[in-house]
């Protein structure tokens, strides 16, 4: 019999509960504005336990209320500043590692090293170790490419893959597509692969003059429809929908919610070294357990209808019961003052690149199902492909001193360990919350959201004479124009029958107008239907193709699960006609059918968009997720507080092969 490590006093259970806050369940069940309601505060909520005496297993001490340790509020904090135990950041010593490779001097002998995951957190670990003279293999569960959530829809490439869309030139994103410049270890990469970049825009252009902001975007809610730029001059036509009252009736939902996010933002705002370590431990005790939806209504006071608006229009419905935490920190980046890049080519070259030194290290089609170690060697156990497809697998084991782990914590629920890790890191790959994120991507064979009327009037007519009149009055019945330009049939489309008539059926009623041209560049157009967020990325013209890949559809968490219900081709018809819901029906003419979409949670390889953790997670269950088990160290962005972006994955790469190496 095995035994399983139990609890030690410093992980989860050495507090006293005198005082303690309410544990995520509490929180969760009994959640802010029902807790008032029934006369409950914070500290009259009982903790709930993690295991019911009469079903706890007996090694488990009973009745110990998670997540309160003192330190590890401390461990949380410096972990979000990328701070060492002294309050000194990190960050120096990894780019420093990611720009000349791992120190010389601290080698001490060579070993060998297994890496599971090759997406951008084990292929950087690999290429460090590599570099400073380990024996480095990395097993990767996809039998034909690499880059995990790193995921551009492309021909060519290591993938070398079928082509996506009707336009070879296309590409586009179904995974990350924004590189934050305050992403520091990111552009390191970047600049030291010498990759191409351009900016992304958050926030559309000017279609003439590209240094200039438009912000012509739309925001697309309850049946009004207004451009972003007059929306923050005047907020309250669309605030009204929501029977927003008071003084936020003339604010924008970003004005609201930053100043709802200011108790909390006014505790670290410029502080640096260990006051900024305090700051925030002092937002993880205040907040750290609550939902984003009880911070908004106990501390910023906002009434529902307030709550909606801004849940709505800044993308915080679908995660309002989660982390109060984990929006907090998104909404500083996704944010119009944060300047990102993109990828020319996408960020598929990020993957080839951190690919090519590893290449010859790397077994494609090796699934890690159950990891032997303690006996001074790990074992990996894996099989192929063919497992999955229900034609029988090919088995290998990999054995090697140490090993770095990168498989989300979703996927490694599915991995068995010999002996079991600890109690944390169990309840850790129990209970972190994976987030759902979907998108769909739609090609047009013209970038219609960047012309003007007169443009489009040249179009339509093109097609057939008085057809631009038609659409205007909305005079077009049916789906008989879907595809019908001639750019599309020049791409070798045409589109069948048979989809036109289906697609009359989703196809939105006429409103009588067309909507004005969109006559954007770049940008993010927000709807309450199921498309939610709309984004032209890689907005920069591609030398050669007219046409572009709209990202029609963006959503995260319930938004998302209400996409993975369908069949990837039954998301395409539905995605435009939400697309025509928002920008007019005529941009019909110019699809090619010819469609992408990407559900994370039905990901065999990610299992999920990202670790967006449930309210009290950061303190009950991180701090045991990047720790080390003897020869087992464990990497990838949801070891980092960055989950969902690269920046996490290559810290924790850095910080992983750093300490194998020293080891
Ligand atoms: P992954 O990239 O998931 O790599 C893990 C690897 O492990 C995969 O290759 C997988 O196949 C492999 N694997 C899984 N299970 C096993 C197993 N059992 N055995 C062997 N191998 C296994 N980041 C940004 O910076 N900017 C963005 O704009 C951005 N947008 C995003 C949008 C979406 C929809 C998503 C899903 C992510 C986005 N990200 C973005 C986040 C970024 O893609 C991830 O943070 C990053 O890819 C994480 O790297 P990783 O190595 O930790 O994990
Ligand atoms: N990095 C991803 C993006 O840029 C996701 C960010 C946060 N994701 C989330 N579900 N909260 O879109």
């Amino acid at each position: 019999m095995t035994t399983q490590n139990t609890p030690t006093p410093d992980t989860n259970t050495s507090h006293s509960t005198s005082g303690a806050l309410p544990s995520r369940r509490s929180v969760v069940t009994v959640t802010g504005a029902s807790a008032l309601a029934a006369g409950l505060t914070a500290a009259t909520v009982a903790p709930a336990t993690a295991f019911s005496p009469a079903t706890a297993p007996s090694a488990v001490p009973a009745a110990a209320p998670p997540g309160t340790d003192p330190r590890s509020y401390t461990t949380v904090a410096r972990a979000i500043a990328v701070y060492d135990e002294h309050d000194e950041s990190l960050v120096p010593a990894y780019l420093r590692a990611v720009e000349n490779g791992l120190p010389a001097s601290r080698a001490k002998s060579t070993k060998r090293v297994l890496i599971v995951g090759a997406g951008p957190a084990g292929l950087l670990a690999a290429d460090l170790l590599n570099r400073a003279g380990h024996d480095v293999v990395v097993i990767e569960a996809n039998g034909n490419r690499v880059g995990g959530r790193i995921k551009t829809f492309r021909k060519g490439g290591h993938e070398n893959g079928e082509q996506p869309f009707a336009d070879p030139l296309q590409y586009a994103e179904g995974g990350a597509m924004r590189l934050p410049e305050s992403h520091p270890l990111l552009m390191a990469l970047i600049e030291r692969f010498d990759l191409p970049r351009q900016e992304f825009y958050l926030v559309d252009v000017d279609v003439d003059d590209p240094t200039k902001k438009a912000n012509r975007t739309w925001i697309h809610v309850n049946g009004t429809h207004m451009r972003r730029a007059d929306y923050e001059r005047n907020p309250a036509p669309i605030n009204d929908t929501f029977g927003v009252r008071g003084p936020n009736r003339t604010k924008t939902a970003a004005t609201i919610l930053a100043e709802a996010l200011e108790p909390a933002r006014r505790l670290v705002r410029g502080k640096e070294g260990t006051a900024l370590v305090e700051g925030w431990v002092e937002i993880l005790k205040k907040y750290g357990h609550w939902s984003m939806y009880r911070y908004l209504t106990e501390v910023a006071r906002l009434d529902t209808r307030t709550i909606d608006l801004v849940g709505t229009i800044q993308n915080l419905t679908s995660r309002l019961h989660l982390s109060f935490m984990h929006s907090f920190l998104s909404s500083a980046l996704i944010d119009p003052s944060t300047r990102f890049w993109e990828l020319k080519g996408g960020t598929g070259i990020l993957a080839d690149a951190l690919y090519a030194p590893v290449k010859g290290k790397v077994r494609l089609d090796r699934r890690a199902v159950r990891v032997d170690h303690g006996d001074g060697k790990v074992r990996v156990h894996t099989v192929s492909e063919g497992f999955q497809n229900g034609e029988g697998g090919v088995t290998e084991v990999f054995e090697g001193d140490e090993a770095i782990i990168t498989v989300p914590f979703s996927g490694l629920r599915h991995v068995t360990f010999d002996p079991p890790l600890t109690y944390g890191k169990r309840r850790a790959i129990t209970e972190l919350h994976y987030d759902a994120a979907t998108k769909v991507l739609l090609e047009f064979s013209r970038r219609w959201w960047e012309m003007t009327e007169a443009e489009w009037k040249e179009a339509l007519d093109s097609i057939e004479a008085g057809l631009y009149e038609k659409y205007r009055s909305g005079g077009v019945g049916h789906g008989e124009y879907l595809g019908a330009h001639r750019s599309v049939k020049d791409l070798g489309v045409t589109i069948p029958d048979d989809l036109k008539e289906c697609f009359a059926v989703f196809r939105p009623p006429g409103r009588g107008s067309e909507p004005e041209a969109s006559h954007v560049r770049g940008g993010g157009t927000v709807s309450d239907n199921a498309n939610r967020f709309m984004y032209f990325e890689h907005a920069h013209p591609l030398e050669g193709s007219d046409g572009g890949i709209m990202l029609a559809s963006y959503s995260w968490a319930d938004d998302a699960l209400k996409w993975d219900a369908f069949a990837d081709e039954e998301r395409y018809l539905r995605a435009l006609a939400g697309v025509q819901a928002v920008f007019g029906r005529r941009c019909e003419v110019f699809f090619t059918n010819k469609c992408k979409t990407q559900s994370w949670m039905r990901d065999h390889y990610a299992y999920g968009e990202a670790s967006v953790l449930s309210p009290g997670q950061h303190t009950e269950l991180f701090p045991d997720v990047p720790t080390s088990e003897g020869a087992l160290h464990f990497a990838g962005c949801h070891t980092s507080i960055k989950p969902a972006w690269i920046e996490g994955a290559l810290e924790s790469a850095v910080r992983t092969a750093l300490k194998v190496h020293a080891g």
